[in-house]
């Protein structure tokens, strides 16, 4: 008899989730979030689940062992007159904590979400693997605005990490634990990756050590190689097949008489603009970010857009599947006078199945998918947490996911991707404030002065993944320098790796794939020997 076991979850803590990644936030991708939260339930619900299941629900329910902690933080961080403070929410883990062993506290920058998505890094993930190999303490700290460390005035900075470290005393804790007393190792994945690399430059006394990881350390205003890694590194006949399909569908475009037919293929022949179809058929590669190497946790829908690319149509059989792109027998005429490639037929079928059926009965297409209305991005509740990233991306990072700027370059997005239509989403959804206006584009140079590609020091280790679409935001990026591999300034590349797949993590390290499980261990040594170095300085201070 199989064991049947009833779960309750609150699904609230899921739909404040943005995602545990960087996300692209071009307009349309705003919609899309939107569209997405719709369909999360926000009431709680009660789901019934086979034993046998409960594995894959174990990332989103909270264990009573991580309930949250509060730390008082001043609201406004410069201004010693003001008096107010907020909460910011932290979480630890003291399973391995040895008193009295000089032990670290590895600490977790929660990033630009929810800290509640970074409770699995605190349970099984990077923060849990090295707390284990080194009898420390695990934190993971929300980002200050996200989740529920909501403080109602304007950011100020990093510095809000550093007094954490330099006062916090955690409950159940006699040791004085705060730094630079006792050792810091600060991790970040992506956005957090560069925060965690900017910590250890900024507050070189607090930050012991720190591990960058993915870590977007060059702000760009264009970042058409984004798109380009993913064209470079999927599947060889998916790639072919996306590049071929983009091409034809900007063609058909070009020449408008089309048009209507080729976006009812699509699922919207009621989308006026052009731009706004070509960025919502793109939708589908943005899922490439979202894989891990623990199905547990990784999104699969990359592999089955690319598997769905090319599923025999009607009467076309296998055998007609391996001709070229193009092929007579490969063409499917349809209503309208069009005829294309099946693997049109298959991209339109997909979107219009997975994207398009999101759309409520009651709205128009031009209101789930259209741009250029600014009212709906002009919302300014707390619920609107987009708007949160997005501040960022307009006013410092940038990031606008756009067609290589060179005509010529392979692209499997549009050629009317530009950065006009990428980044108008900043001037639809902050209109100028009496304190602050958002600037034209953002000023990149405030994150890339802090070191760019260039970024390095001592003690601060530096992780990405081979196919991480941000990769030529690191300093692994093509355009970096290369550097050399060592104890006190790692530098490694992760084979096949997507995005932070070190921070993800298995309670046996044995289970893990190989590379997973190789990387590991070498953060394992090199933090050890970091804290070995600790323990050197501070002998030849007491002058033993
Ligand atoms: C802040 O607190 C100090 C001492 O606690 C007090 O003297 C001062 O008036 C307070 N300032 C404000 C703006 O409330
Ligand atoms: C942030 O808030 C402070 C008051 O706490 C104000 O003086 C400052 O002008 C604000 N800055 C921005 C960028 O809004
Ligand atoms: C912890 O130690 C630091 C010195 O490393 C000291 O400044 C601080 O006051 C101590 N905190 C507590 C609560 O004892
Ligand atoms: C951009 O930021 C840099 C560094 O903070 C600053 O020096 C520069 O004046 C800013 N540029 C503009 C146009 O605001």
């Amino acid at each position: 008899m199989r064991l049947r076991v009833f779960v309750l979850i609150s699904l609230s803590c899921l739909a404040q989730a943005i995602s545990p990644n960087l996300l692209r936030l071009g307009p349309q991708g705003v919609n899309l979030w939107k569209l997405e939260q719709l369909h999360a339930s926000p009431k709680p619900a009660l789901f019934v689940q086979d034993a046998s299941e409960i594995n894959h629900l174990e990332h989103t329910v909270i264990k009573p062992e991580f309930t949250a902690l509060w730390f008082e933080q001043p609201l406004d961080h410069f201004d010693k007159s003001i008096n107010d403070t907020f909460l910011q929410r932290y979480w630890i883990n003291t399973r391995h904590y040895k008193p009295g062993t000089g032990a670290p506290v590895i600490i977790l920058d929660g990033g630009e979400t929810s800290g509640e998505d970074r409770i699995p890094f605190l349970d099984t993930g990077i923060v849990e693997i090295l707390a284990r190999a080194t009898n420390g303490v695990g934190v993971v700290l929300e980002h200050r605005y996200y989740g529920e460390s909501i403080a109602t005035k304007n950011l100020t900075t990093d510095s809000l990490s550093a007094n954490f470290m330099a006062n916090v005393q955690f409950p159940g804790i006699d040791e004085n634990l705060t730094a630079p007393g006792t050792i810091w190792i600060y991790y970040g994945g992506s956005y957090a990756g560069a925060r965690a690399a900017h910590m250890r430059v900024l507050y070189p006394e607090l930050v012991y050590g720190a591990i960058a990881s993915s870590a977007v350390t060059h702000a760009a205003i264009i970042n058409w190689e984004y798109m380009d890694i993913i064209r470079r590194y999927a599947d060889p006949v998916c790639s072919e097949h996306l590049q071929k399909s983009i091409e034809t569908i900007d063609s058909i475009l070009d020449h408008r008489i089309l048009s209507t037919p080729l976006k009812a293929l699509f699922g919207v022949h009621g989308l006026k603009s052009d731009t706004d179809f070509v960025s919502l058929i793109e939708s589908p590669l943005g899922a490439w970010q979202a894989k891990v190497w623990d199905p547990a946790v990784g999104s699969p829908t990359f592999d089955n857009f690319c598997a769905a690319l090319s599923k025999p149509v009607g009467r076309k059989t296998a055998d007609v599947m391996s001709l070229e792109f193009g092929h007579p027998k490969r063409m499917i005429s349809l209503p309208g006078g069009l005829k294309v490639d099946l693997a049109i037929v298959n991209y339109g079928a997909w979107i219009k199945e997975h994207i398009v059926s999101r759309c409520p009965e009651g709205s128009t297409q031009e209101e789930c998918f259209g741009t250029y209305d600014d009212t709906q991005y002009q919302g300014t509740s707390l619920k609107e947490i987009w708007r949160l990233w997005l501040f960022q991306v307009c006013t410092e990072w940038g990031y606008f996911t756009t067609a290589p700027p060179d005509p010529t370059h392979p692209r499997i997005i549009s050629k009317r991707l530009d950065l006009e239509y990428e980044s108008k989403i900043c001037r639809q959804a902050y209109a100028p404030g009496i304190h602050f206006t958002v600037p034209p584009l953002p000023n990149v140079t405030v994150v890339n002065e802090l070191g760019d590609f260039d970024i390095a020091m001592d003690r601060l280790a530096i992780i990405d993944g081979e196919v991480d679409p941000w990769r030529p935001d690191t300093p692994h990026s093509d355009y970096a320098k290369d550097r050399e591999d060592t104890i006190l300034r790692p530098f490694k590349i992760i084979p096949n790796g997507v995005h932070h797949y070190d921070e993800y993590g298995l309670k046996n390290l044995e289970d893990e794939p190989p590379e997973i499980r190789k990387i590991h261990e070498e953060m394992i040594a090199f933090v050890k020997e970091w804290l070995k170095d600790w323990k050197v300085s501070r002998d030849l201070e007491e002058g033993k």
